[in-house]
């Protein structure tokens, strides 16, 4: 039984993670204002579909995950900052195409009109691809040397290309109305979800001076709350209304596309992702208590569940 002490031990580790989650979410959402163009500028309707595909919410799972990971090597604050910027700029731009008619055809994120339905098909385009260039931007500015640049370039474009998002997105379309072997399935999502997951996670030690060993953990980690993030997302896509979601729920079902509640049904699934909770906790041994925060956002995914 948990003794008065436990309780207010862990009430005050939730309220520390819940105070610094803020103050990055707050200093993330500063840093990518002054990253974005301009509406002053022209071409105005370019940038305020920028600005309203990436100022427009999210939950910043990229840059709390990045954030954490440094935090864990003590890597500076200033550089994770710019860096979670970034990552979060890839991220929004597979959300815009991922809403495409051409693509999911969803008419709704983060509440409101998708970006094609608030603007155009063109400007959405548009959007996605100056987004893409504006992360690398963004990194070529970040305060560390040239050659950690380019590592840090490396590693968001190995996540975001044909080896990474594209190509799990690429798998995610070839696969609608089909029927997919486990290993498929773990492979799109690996690709689709899991990359930027991982490439945030290993940025942000990327921003510190990882040893091998570091990176193995971590990648460990990533590999676990990636796969974990995205059956919970296809978990909440069949359980929850678009209201909570903030996107079209039961878009998956309707598009007959494989997830991993159609093919091992809703309670395994979330067994598997309770599962996976657990081997992202086993993999962050070695950092004892440098790593609170990965901790605290791997239970934040599966928590989501309730
Ligand atoms: C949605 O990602 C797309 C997936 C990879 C499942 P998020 O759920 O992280 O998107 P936002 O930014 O928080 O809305
Ligand atoms: C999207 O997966 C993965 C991306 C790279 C955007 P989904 O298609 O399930 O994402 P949602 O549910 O529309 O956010
Ligand atoms: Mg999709
Ligand atoms: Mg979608
Ligand atoms: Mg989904």
């Amino acid at each position: 039984m948990q003794s008065a002490y436990d309780t207010l031990a862990t009430e005050g580790a939730q309220l520390a993670f819940g105070f610094w989650r803020l103050a990055v979410l707050d200093r993330l959402e500063r840093q990518l204002d002054a990253q974005l163009p301009c509406v002053s500028t022209p071409p105005i309707r370019l940038h305020e579909a920028m600005r309203y595909a990436v100022l427009g919410g999210g939950k910043r799972l990229r840059p709390l995950l990045c954030q954490a990971s440094g935090v864990a090597l003590g890597a500076d604050r200033q550089v994770l900052d710019t860096v979670g910027a970034a990552v979060e700029m890839v991220h929004v731009n597979s959300l815009v195409y991922d809403d495409l008619p051409a693509m999911d055809d969803d008419s709704l994120r983060h509440g409101r009109p998708s970006v094609h339905i608030q603007f155009d098909e063109a400007t959405a385009i548009l959007t996605g691809s100056a987004l893409l260039m504006q992360a690398f931007m963004t990194l070529r500015h970040a305060p560390v040397s040239c050659a950690r640049q380019v590592l840090l370039m490396e590693e968001l474009a190995r996540a975001a290309g044909p080896d990474g998002l594209c190509g799990g997105q690429m798998f995610d379309l070839d696969s609608l109305g089909t029927v997919i072997d486990i290993p498929a399935l773990n492979l799109m999502h690996r690709m689709k979800t899991g990359a930027l997951i991982r490439a945030a996670v290993r940025m942000g030690a990327l921003c510190a001076e990882p040893v091998d060993a570091d990176l193995d953990a971590l990648d460990r980690y990533a590999a676990a709350v990636g796969l974990a993030f995205q059956i919970v997302d296809d978990i909440l896509d069949a359980t929850q209304d678009s209201a909570t979601l903030g996107k079209t729920a039961g878009k998956d079902a309707q598009d007959h596309k494989p997830t991993y509640v159609s093919v091992f049904g809703l309670e395994p699934s979330r067994r598997l992702a309770w599962q996976l909770n657990e081997q992202a906790h086993a993999a962050l041994t070695c950092f004892g208590a440098r790593a609170f925060y990965l901790r605290e956002l791997a239970d934040l995914i599966v928590k989501r569940l309730h």
